[in-house]
């Protein structure tokens, strides 16, 4: 897959963005969330980000940080504009991002059967440090979360 640079840019999401952001939600996942989950978000003061190119929205990022301590809660690119790049380039940015704001560690979990986001993880230097069992719903049954982390360095970490 080859990066499609054309005018990606970043940005920060905030509520006027939810009709957009809710639509590729709905797109992307069998079992997305609901739009309550971002207004939280977005009340609870996440750092909620964009992608977008001019005022197309192309996918966001959601993560909560916490004494140094940050989760990515979402992560999703439209479908249509899968496979181009922007879903590592997203991820980068809000790594970015949540470093300067003092993030020492990223924990994120994704469903055992998600490979193309395992594989976006790994790239990205995460590493799988654990397993939730039955974490996520998947029709009758569940479905394990795999538990992944990445060590971030800002300046403010100490890791004595
Ligand atoms: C996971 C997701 C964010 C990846 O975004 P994307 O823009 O398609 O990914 P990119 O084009 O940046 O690809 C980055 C890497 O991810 C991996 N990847 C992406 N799509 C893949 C696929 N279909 N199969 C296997 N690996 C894939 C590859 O390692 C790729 O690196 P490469 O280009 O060097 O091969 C996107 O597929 C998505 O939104 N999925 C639905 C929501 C979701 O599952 N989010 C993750 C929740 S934990």
């Amino acid at each position: 897959m080859q990066p499609d640079e054309g005018s990606l840019g970043f940005d920060t999401m905030s509520f006027r963005h939810l009709p957009e952001v809710m639509a590729i939600e709905q797109r992307a996942y069998p079992w997305p969330w609901t739009e309550g989950m971002f207004v939280d978000s977005l009340r609870n003061g996440h750092w909620c980000y964009l992608a977008r190119r001019g005022q197309q929205v192309l996918g966001y990022a959601i993560l909560s940080l916490a004494v140094g301590d940050c989760h990515l809660l979402n992560l999703c690119i439209d479908p249509a504009q899968q496979g181009r790049g922007y879903g590592s380039r997203l991820l980068q940015y809000a790594i970015r991002q949540v470093t300067e704001q003092g993030a020492c560690d990223l924990f994120l979990e994704v469903r055992v059967s998600n490979k193309a986001a395992m594989a976006l993880y790994t790239s990205q230097g995460f590493q799988q440090v654990g397993r939730r069992r039955d974490y996520y719903p998947a029709g009758e049954a569940r479905e394990d979360a795999l538990v992944y982390h990445r060590v971030l360095t800002p300046p403010s970490c100490s890791r004595t």
